[in-house]
């Protein structure tokens, strides 16, 4: 898989060089490449964001920038007079199944374990970074009229720019990409898999602290310990996470 960051923090990125993901990059499972939006700037302060038309407290990312450095990924506009025919154009995105650009906002859908393993089927994700009181809209506008665009928020509350929920999808979505796991069985008990809370885990040693590991689990009985994990998942996922379970989950996951 492909991936693209366009932000105005790029070292934030370089702890994708650690882990797993690491290694995927080592590997060529995942190919990164990390764009100073600064680069795409033409004044002498390089400037990036400017006063809100309307008023209103804080500064919006210009557009000018933006679409200067997602055309040099995406491929210039089309539209656009100066525009030659672009290798990975987002024009034919949805015909070809091409790069889908995602912008990481608190006003986006929620990001979940279905929409990780759905990313992560993708050939080539392009992540673009807000920061301040988000990008001029029209950013969003122009390249949902061209290709694939998303808006996906990490949870209900607001972070101070997209950096921290790129990486946090970054991790989620990477992580499902067939070998970057070491034991791909890992990743099928996991929370969220089977739209379930995981069960507790033990190792040794059997006593600690006082604390026993639960009887079942050195019992050698594999059916006991199945359904034994199974009622914990249940009743984890009750009392923590009661709207799992809620009917409309429920359908969900098996529709
Ligand atoms: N940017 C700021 N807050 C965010 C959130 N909750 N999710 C994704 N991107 C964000």
């Amino acid at each position: 898989m492909r991936i693209d960051i366009v932000t105005i923090f790029p070292e934030f990125f370089d702890v994708l060089d650690l882990s797993l993901l690491g290694k995927a990059r080592q590997s060529g499972l995942i190919e990164l490449g990390v764009h100073n939006l600064r680069d795409h700037t033409h004044d002498r302060h390089h400037s990036v964001d400017d006063t809100p038309y309307g008023g209103g407290a804080g500064m919006v990312m210009k557009p000018e920038p933006w679409g200067d450095a997602l055309d040099a990924i995406l491929g210039a506009d089309p539209a656009s007079a100066e525009s030659v025919a672009a290798e990975t154009s987002i024009a034919d995105s949805a015909a070809d199944d091409g790069p889908i650009l995602i912008f990481p906002s608190p006003a986006g859908d929620q990001f979940t374990q279905a929409m990780a393993r759905e990313l992560s089927l993708e050939r080539h994700l392009v992540f673009g970074c807000g920061r301040y009181e988000g990008i001029d809209e029209r950013v969003v506008d122009h390249y949902s009229q061209r290709g694939r665009v998303r808006l996906v928020s990490l949870g209900d509350y607001v972070l101070n720019g997209g950096e921290v929920a790129v990486m946090a999808m970054i991790e989620a979505i990477g992580r499902l990409i067939p070998g970057v796991v070491g034991n791909p069985a890992s990743l099928i008990e996991e929370s969220h898999e089977d739209g379930l809370l995981e069960y507790p885990s033990y190792t040794k040693p059997a006593n600690w602290r006082g604390l026993d590991v639960p009887p079942v689990l050195r019992s050698g009985d594999h059916g006991a310990i199945s359904i034994w994990r199974h009622e914990q998942q249940i009743e984890r996922t009750q009392r923590v996470r009661p709207d799992l379970l809620a009917p409309s989950a429920t359908s969900e996951r098996q529709g």
